[in-house]
């Protein structure tokens, strides 16, 4: 593998779960892989669970790791081809990514989208540009409209609490004060469309995701229907991709709670995290016994492995 960056860049999704569920249980088997390589960890923006999951992961494959929050330790980089940089910009991607590949055998990169321009997010330009000068494998760890180590967790998640060959998984929009990417969402409907679940999307009407990544998922505009009897609730907040970026206001009553919960007795709530308590996700969900949220952040260390593993095989 050689970049990582959606769901099609895997060959085999059951064998790359069950791959994560291996590692998980045997994670030193592959020191010798990493030994003398290095990862270099790439931040545009925030991270807790990213940055110290794909870290651990790599440690435990024997590599070394360097971590850069370029927005801040960094020089501000420019983006643009052919831009004057007599501004505030100090280097260039194209040096920039050039040079990090020099002193990597691995890349990973974090870069939100800037929910202005959607034409802009959608292409990807800034995870595309590090593939293209760095010129070494790249993993994403979060793009504009992507987050593929967290549907690889949340995939082997399910994959490992499930109680029935197919599980009903619904994805739910959450309330929120800001408008939130679409990335994790456009991402889990994308993973979850291409699984043995059957998948469906609930988020009150104006907050559709791109068609790309919810062909074959039902998709309803009624919570209740749609969790009732679920086996896994995943709750993510997400802004418009119509008109793009926007958020509406009343749908504050979005919020799940153990009330609601009720018609789905048996389902495991998942959420990405960082979530905003009783905004979100209620405390009494959050604490209670059907939340599985640490365990799936807990699952971010073996998908990543697994991923790592597969690029460092093919180096
Ligand atoms: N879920 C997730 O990616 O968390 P961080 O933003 O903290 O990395």
């Amino acid at each position: 593998m050689k970049i990582f960056s959606s769901v099609n860049d895997v060959k085999d999704i059951p064998a790359l779960v069950g791959e994560a569920l291996k590692l998980k249980k045997d994670p030193f088997a592959f020191q010798h892989l990493g030994k003398n390589k290095t990862l270099c960890l790439v931040f545009l923006n925030p991270s807790l669970r990213t940055r110290i999951s794909t870290q651990k992961a790599a440690l435990n494959l024997g590599m070394n790791v360097i971590v850069l929050n370029i927005d801040k330790e960094g020089w501000a980089l420019e983006l643009k081809d052919g831009a004057i940089m007599n501004g505030t910009t100090v280097e260039h991607i194209r040096e920039a990514a050039g040079v990090m590949g020099e002193y990597s055998d691995i890349i990973g990169v974090r870069s939100f989208p800037g929910l202005k321009d959607r034409e802009e997010d959608y292409s990807e330009n800034i995870f595309n540009k590090f593939v293209e000068f760095c010129k070494v494998p790249v993993v994403s760890l979060e793009s504009a409209t992507r987050h593929p180590l967290q549907s690889l967790a949340d995939l082997v998640t399910i994959e490992e609490l499930k109680t029935v060959s197919r599980p009903k998984v619904v994805l739910t929009w959450a309330p929120h004060i800001k408008p939130l990417p679409q990335a994790v969402p456009n991402s889990f409907a994308e993973w979850m469309c291409k699984a043995d679940v059957d998948f469906t999307i609930a988020h009150p009407a104006g907050y559709e995701l791109c068609a790309d990544f919810t062909n074959g998922a039902t998709i309803i505009h009624n919570q209740d229907e749609a969790i009732r009897d679920a086996d896994f609730i995943y709750v993510k907040n997400w802004s418009a991709y119509e008109p793009y970026g926007a958020v509406t206001s009343g749908n504050e009553g979005w919020m799940l709670t153990n009330e609601k919960l009720t018609q789905s007795p048996n389902a495991k709530v998942m959420h990405c995290l960082p979530v905003r308590r009783n905004l979100e996700l209620s405390d009494e969900i959050l604490d209670g016994p059907q939340s599985v949220v640490i365990h799936e952040a807990g699952n971010r260390v073996w998908a990543a492995q697994a991923v790592l593993k597969q690029m460092l095989e093919d180096l």
